[in-house]
């Protein structure tokens, strides 16, 4: 499969995104929310496949040597064929020798892991919806 990549987030339309996060059970915000998550970032990617968009991701930063990684997601018809792999390497080749974290979905440490990504022994978070997140699974 040839994977297109873009990176500018004004031509997106967020309908779509919107989807792909709802069909991944990450879909917790309007159209317009996302859009200005995305708008705000440091940098984001979009994958797409004959003009289908199939995944995407964004990455928050300093813009100097920290970042973080959210919103990372792929189409589930288009999962395990590399777009996620494809999709992070583009955001890390924008930040170029930062430290990137990131909290992945409870079940897909093992992507993050493949991509050389390890565990955090002192990683800690204030979630806004604290109960959610601990009964989620990513808080103990
Ligand atoms: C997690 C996600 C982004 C991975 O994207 P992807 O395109 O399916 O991943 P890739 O095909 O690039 O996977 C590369 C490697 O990562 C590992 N991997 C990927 N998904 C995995 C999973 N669900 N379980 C275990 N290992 C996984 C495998 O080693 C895989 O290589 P392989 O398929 O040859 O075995 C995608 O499954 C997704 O969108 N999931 C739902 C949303 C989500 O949980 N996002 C992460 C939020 S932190």
């Amino acid at each position: 499969m040839n994977i297109d990549i873009t990176f500018d987030c004004s031509v997106v339309d967020f309908d779509l995104v919107r989807q792909i996060l709802k069909r991944v059970g990450m879909g917790n915000y309007t159209d317009d929310i996302h859009r200005r998550a995305f708008q705000g970032s440091y940098a984001t990617v979009f994958a797409w496949d004959k003009g289908t968009l199939i995944g995407f991701g964004r990455a928050i930063s300093d813009g100097v040597y920290q970042a973080a990684f959210y919103d990372i997601a792929v189409a589930p018809e288009y999962q395990r064929k590399g777009v996620g792999t494809v999709v992070i390497n583009n955001l890390l080749d924008r930040l170029p020798h930062f430290n990137v974290i990131l909290y992945a979905s409870p079940g897909k440490e093992n992507f993050y892991r493949f991509l050389q990504f390890r565990h955090m022994k002192t990683g800690m978070a204030l979630f806004n919806n604290a109960a959610m997140m601990q009964e989620k699974g990513f808080t103990e």
